[in-house]
């Protein structure tokens, strides 16, 4: 080749370099464009205002209390917040028909794979289709399995009866009245209660969270400050600014590159242990899903999902039960009596049966997770135009969100006392009576209904049965409403301080 025909060849590649840059950035502009036009950051009225500058902080000390007063004023149960093109609905005929009837074209969606595909990648949670298909009928043989099930309930009662009794009995002290009394943060220890059952159940691994000196875990950490920064992605105005960020890996991206770099580390080793050792030994997921799954990455997406399902889940729900019960003495005298009932007095483990014979204990459970649900809100993506039983317009493309909070908070679902911890309203004749699921989307309801309900409810039963029966707990009042930290599950911020003191019956 000649010179000159080399000079040619190189100023034509420099020339399509940047015909392709200058289109990339056209491309991109128009795509932040029409993002914008969606986002309609200009909607001037008041429920958006209060949305931008953040004016509904003056009254309302979260975002689920404000969405709540306004589904409360809305005829039909449901508010459009232009500015995130979200439609948010507490109307049960509204939920039924997007997590049942019309599921087909309320699927999870491109932006919500997109924002927690770093953590999640194709895990079932973070998947539609024949994926998410085959997972589910794969999690849910396992999760019924009665192998599993025995499994799981001896880990619970395990990690109860070696830790987390001891750790309570261990950090009373007697003051100078001879009181036995102490000061914990119970949403802590229910954290690292759950994380260390969760990970035994998924991984058969045992972080050891709950050991005495409360050690610093680096999987949990890692594991919550990923969680975290996936769902703050959501709450960024668009996902170019994140998109930006991870591309540059700088600031919150950085970091939750580095987060997702020690899960995954964690959960690399144990797939390779499981593997070593032959995926028929033992009960825990990994070791059963090892059996048929020969992928590593995508065994790391399902064990990965599991751990998120199954930690803060579990203990934000027992955080908003014990929160409530502190209030009402009263309550935590009809679960002794029960259980006293039930179980035999020098019993340390109530069996399965015994705790399905208790129905007040089921409906206060129940009865705390409508006021205090571990998941607030649940968002799917509109695949094609639609209208709503209640006459909302959906637009192709944008967010429909059903509000389990709110929704326990509606008067017209739940009676004038709505907002009052009343377990009696779950029961008739002193049976218990599950609420119609799509009222009570709580496990959400429907064609992707929660697949760890029963375990999650047997977990959560043990564990309050073993502290109410050997403990007074009180909250340490602060005067303040509950404010809750950003996140995929309800947490408190600032923990929940709670007195403990040793109970005299048992
Ligand atoms: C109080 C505890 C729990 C609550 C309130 C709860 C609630 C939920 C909710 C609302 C969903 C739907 C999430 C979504 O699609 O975005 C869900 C899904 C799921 N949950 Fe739970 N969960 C709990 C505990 C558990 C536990 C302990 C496990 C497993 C051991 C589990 C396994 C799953 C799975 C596998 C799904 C995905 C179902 C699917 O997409 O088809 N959950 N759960």
């Amino acid at each position: 080749m000649s010179f000159q025909g080399f000079l040619s060849l190189q100023s034509m590649s420099a020339t399509c370099g940047f015909l392709f840059f200058a289109f990339t950035l056209l491309f991109s502009f128009f795509s932040f464009l029409v993002f914008v036009s969606r986002m309609k950051p200009w909607c001037n009225c008041d429920v958006c205002k209060s949305y931008l500058t953040v004016s509904w902080l003056n009254k309302f000390p979260n975002l689920c209390d404000w969405y709540t007063h306004l589904l409360r004023k809305s005829p039909t149960g449901t508010i459009h917040v232009h500015v995130l093109e979200n439609t948010i609905t507490s109307n049960p005929v509204n939920v039924e028909y997007i997590l049942k009837t019309n599921f087909q074209n309320y699927p999870k969606g491109k932006p919500f794979s997109v924002i927690l595909g770093d953590l999640l990648g194709r895990g079932i949670f973070n998947v539609d289709g024949e994926s998410w298909k085959l997972q589910r009928k794969m999690a849910s043989l396992e999760l019924g399995s009665v192998a599993i099930r025995t499994n799981a309930m001896e880990l619970v009662n395990e990690e109860i009866h070696a830790r987390l009794i001891p750790f309570i009995m261990g950090s009373v002290t007697h003051d100078e009245l001879n009181d036995s009394v102490c000061v914990l943060d119970l949403q802590d220890i229910l954290r690292r209660f759950s994380f260390d059952n969760i990970c035994k159940f998924s991984f058969g691994l045992d972080p050891g969270c709950l050991l005495p000196n409360l050690p610093v875990s680096n999987l949990a950490d890692a594991f919550d400050l990923a969680s975290k920064l996936s769902a703050e992605r959501a709450m960024n105005a668009s996902p170019f600014i994140w998109k930006l960020k991870r591309l540059l890996n700088v600031g919150s991206e950085r970091k939750l590159r580095e987060a997702i770099n020690v899960v995954n580390d964690v959960a690399n080793e144990m797939i390779k242990q499981r593997i070593e050792m032959g995926f028929n030994t033992r009960n825990d997921l990994l070791s059963r899903f090892t059996g048929s799954i020969n992928d590593d990455v995508y065994l790391r997406d399902i064990v990965v999902s599991f751990l998120l399902a199954g930690r803060d889940t579990i203990a934000s729900g027992l955080t908003g039960f014990f929160m409530l019960l502190s209030k009402s003495p009263e309550v935590e005298e009809l679960i002794r009596e029960e259980a006293g009932r039930v179980v035999g007095p020098g019993q340390e483990f109530p069996s399965f049966e015994q705790i399905r014979e208790m129905h007040y204990l089921n409906a206060a459970i129940h009865e705390s997770m409508r006021l205090f649900p571990p998941i607030q809100f649940d968002s799917k993506f509109a695949t094609e135009d639609d209208v709503l039983p209640d006459g909302t317009f959906v637009r192709k493309g944008s967010r429909v969100t059903y509000h389990p909070y709110a929704m326990g908070r509606m008067e017209n679902i739940w009676g004038p006392d709505c907002l009052e911890f009343r377990p009696e309203r779950w029961l008739r004749d002193g049976v218990f009576v599950p609420a119609c699921p799509f009222k009570y989307p709580v496990f959400q309801a429907g064609v992707r209904v929660c697949l760890g309900k029963d375990l999650a409810l047997m977990e959560m039963k043990s564990v309050v049965l073993a502290l109410v029966r050997r403990f007074d707990i009180r909250v340490v009042q602060s005067g303040q409403e509950p404010r809750f930290e950003p996140g995929l599950t309800a947490t408190l911020r600032g923990g929940l301080p709670v007195r403990v003191r040793v109970c005299e019956r048992k």
